[in-house]
């Protein structure tokens, strides 16, 4: 409520409400809080909202024109509270309340809590759409819980008409209201605004509604929008994972916390280099290359503001912030820096603080207008990005109770370990492409069509799987049927780990990495395929479905890297397993625990404490948006993390080495084998090329390094 309507509201309870009055007083309740205290009679219920601190939303200041402040009061007895409430516990409804309810409907038994007066004992219920800082539903048991109190608001504000007498900006008399009004000392006017500034104020008669942007109490509070007259409708704000291969956007209501509509697309980048690091080459290697890097991503985030605004059918001049989450190559690409320095030794960023910008700043207007605010969150390192960043502020392993490895599985594997005791440490490790289905023979993205599950039947060698778009297993009587659409069309990464993995506890490969040949592991369907053998998956008249030994070496590097960068940062730690691992990322969702697990991807962990995050980069940057209290935190939890760099620790090879075979040469993976048996099976027959220790690793290694 603003400070002029509670002066006119202490004048109507002649200055005295609040919890100190008299024992006679009507009690009053509110729920869910629990607050209570009691109030002379004529005290409005907003009032009494705001003296209990009570969370009871205002956008007008109590002048009976918002709506935000709608509240429910109960009748009758509410023996859990000693209170029964009469008919007349609260004052009649006023012309105010009628004529709102005439224009704008008010749900039965719903008032107004600036027109409402107290008149008796009462309990009353603020429904969550009048809470301003209500808490926000995750859809599983999360690492935090995320509570509303968005960086922007809404205030309505009456400005003084200019007098000749007393000559002033049109301006200044608005930033007087807003102090007058408000509070607000010192507002600030995007410049962008200011053109429109005095249409606006005549339009509205004198009486406007601005949006605040204001993320914390330190910053200059700013006003980025400003309408005629009342404006009560919602904000919006964009939850955006901006990652190298595609963009993601979450349109979230700034009044409920709820995403209305999501949206993505490929990143335009793709078109110079399918990875990070061929991206910075292309920087390099190409007079203003970064520039045209730069302004292809945000294009296609302009095109990708526009569309996820019409599927939720909102104007985009409600958008009014972004956060964005990247990684630090995307970070420096997206902001118009260089990212020379991310390539070479010592990775150093232009800045790893957050960054508070205006769309116009980047470029992104007319998709948001001009003045909406950009953040983005702080990078932890040169290879560990505001992505990573976003990741810790969704699960949160700072917090976490206990030991905690969190890895966000992508071409590049961003690690985190830790817990309340030991803080956390951070690293990248590059995994590569493979786990997307790249440079895997019949790899391809996930897709429908392309195999997702597999089981090989340990006795007959026989494997049975299910492609995405179909319930099915390809043994079930009609997979014929519900796959002719789409066809059996290759192996997505889910679906390789599970078949490597699967293929090891089948006998089928030994722990080096090497396929059997037909004779040496009884099946027909290992066969010859040059100096190494492959295993024939599926075929039929349209495809046939392979992994060959190269295929293996590939998902062996990729986890490999993986998992030496999660080993090295338990040796920083000084422990030698983790008690809980959490897998973020869109392909961390599909993985199957015990697979990742057989192959060695990840540490051994009782399968039950292995438990997939989804999208957490992405959730991280939605609660950043949401509760700007999350912003601080996260400037300073970074600060916080110890960064290790893979590329200079000598462990990191040796790991490396260790972690090429499958499990593991080394490490023994108790709690895996005591209930995964796995074949002691060895195919290396002297002839070479099979030991999973030679050139094939120091080849990935180099062009991990490189790519
Ligand atoms: S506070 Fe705006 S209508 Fe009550």
């Amino acid at each position: 409520m603003g400070r002029q309507a509670d002066e006119q509201a202490d004048e109507r309870t002649g200055g005295q409400a609040g919890t100190g009055a008299g024992e006679k007083d009507p009690l009053v309740i509110f729920t869910p809080s629990g607050r209570r205290g009691r109030f002379p009679k004529g005290t409005p219920v907003l009032t009494a909202a705001r003296r209990l601190g009570v969370d009871l939303d205002s956008v007008c200041g109590g002048r009976g024109i918002c709506s935000r402040c709608q509240v429910q009061p109960g009748k009758g007895e509410f023996p859990k509270f000693g209170v029964t409430v009469a008919e007349d516990a609260l004052s009649p409804v006023n012309d105010v309340e009628a004529r709102y309810d005439r224009i704008r409907g008010l749900a039965p038994g719903r008032r107004l809590g600036c027109q409402a007066l107290i008149e008796g004992d009462v309990v009353i219920d603020v429904p969550p759409e009048s809470q301003v800082h209500r808490q926000v539903v995750r859809k599983r048991a999360e690492a935090r819980e995320i509570t509303l109190d968005p960086a922007l608001r809404l205030l309505y504000v009456e400005v003084a008409e200019p007098d000749m007498h007393e000559p002033s900006g049109d301006l200044q008399r608005l930033t007087a209201a807003l102090a007058e009004q408000w509070g607000i000392e010192d507002a600030a006017l995007d410049f962008a605004l200011l053109p429109e500034l005095q249409k606006i104020l005549r339009t509205g008669e004198w009486k406007v509604t601005a949006a605040l942007w204001q993320p914390d109490e330190a910053t200059r509070p700013r006003i980025v929008a400003l309408w005629p007259g009342i404006h009560a409708e919602g904000l919006y704000g964009l939850a955006i994972d901006l990652g190298s291969t595609t963009i993601a956007a979450h349109l979230c209501d700034l009044a409920s916390g709820e995403v209305v509509a999501s949206a993505g697309v490929m990143n335009p980048q793709i078109r110079f280099g399918e990875d990070l690091m061929s991206r910075v080459s292309y920087a390099m290697m190409n007079e203003g290359g970064a520039a045209e890097m730069t302004a292809a991503v945000r294009e296609g985030l302009c095109g990708l503001i526009g569309d996820v605004a019409r599927e939720a059918g909102i104007g985009s001049e409600r958008i009014l912030e972004a956060v964005i989450v990247c990684n630090p190559v995307m970070h420096h690409l997206f902001l118009g820096i260089d990212p020379y320095e991310l390539g070479q030794a010592p990775f150093a960023l232009a800045t790893s603080d957050a960054i508070d910008l205006s769309a116009a700043d980047l470029a992104l207007a007319p998709a948001l207008p001009a003045p909406a605010r950009i953040h983005m969150l702080p990078c932890i390192a040169g290879h560990v990005g505001a992505d990573a960043a976003a990741v810790t502020l969704s699960e949160a392993p700072e917090k976490s109770e206990d030991l905690v490895l969190v890895v966000d599985v992508g071409t590049n594997a961003e690690i985190q370990l830790g817990s309340r005791r030991h803080g956390v440490l951070a690293c990248s490790s590059p995994t590569g492409p493979a786990f997307e289905g790249a440079q895997i023979s019949s790899g391809q993205r996930a897709a429908p069509g392309a195999i997702e599950r597999v089981r090989i039947d340990p006795a007959t060698k026989e494997p049975r799987f299910k492609v995405i778009g179909c319930d099915l297993w390809s043994d079930d009587p009609g997979f014929a049927a519900a796959t002719a659409a789409t066809g059996v069309t290759g192996i997505c990464g889910s679906g390789i780990i599970e078949l490597v993995a699967e293929m090891r506890m089948a006998g089928l490969v030994d722990a080096s990495g090497l396929i059997g040949t037909a004779e040496q592991t009884g099946s027909p369907r290992c066969f010859s395929d040059g100096r190494t053998q492959s295993y024939l998956v599926w075929e039929d008249g349209e495809s046939r479905i392979t992994v060959t030994n190269r295929d293996i070496r590939e998902i062996q590097m990729a986890k490999a890297a993986l998992y030496s960068g999660a080993r090295l940062l338990m040796d920083k730690l000084g422990v030698d397993h983790v008690e809980r691992i959490v897998l973020a990322g869109a392909f961390g969702a599909h993985i199957s625990p015990l697979h990742a697990m057989v192959i060695g991807m990840i540490p051994d962990c009782p399968l039950e404490k292995v438990t997939s995050a989804g999208n957490a980069a992405g959730t991280g940057a939605r609660i950043a948006l949401l509760d700007r209290k999350a912003r601080a935190e996260i400037r300073e939890t970074v600060k916080r993390i110890t960064k290790v760099e893979t590329a200079i620790e000598p462990r990191f090879q040796e790991h490396f080495v260790n972690a090429s075979a499958m499990p593991n040469a080394v490490d023994p993976f108790p709690i895996l084998r005591a209930i995964q048996p796995l074949p002691d099976v060895s195919f290396n027959t002297g002839g070479g090329g099979g030991d999973g220790t030679g050139s094939g690793r120091r080849r990935r290694r180099r062009s991990a390094r490189d790519s």
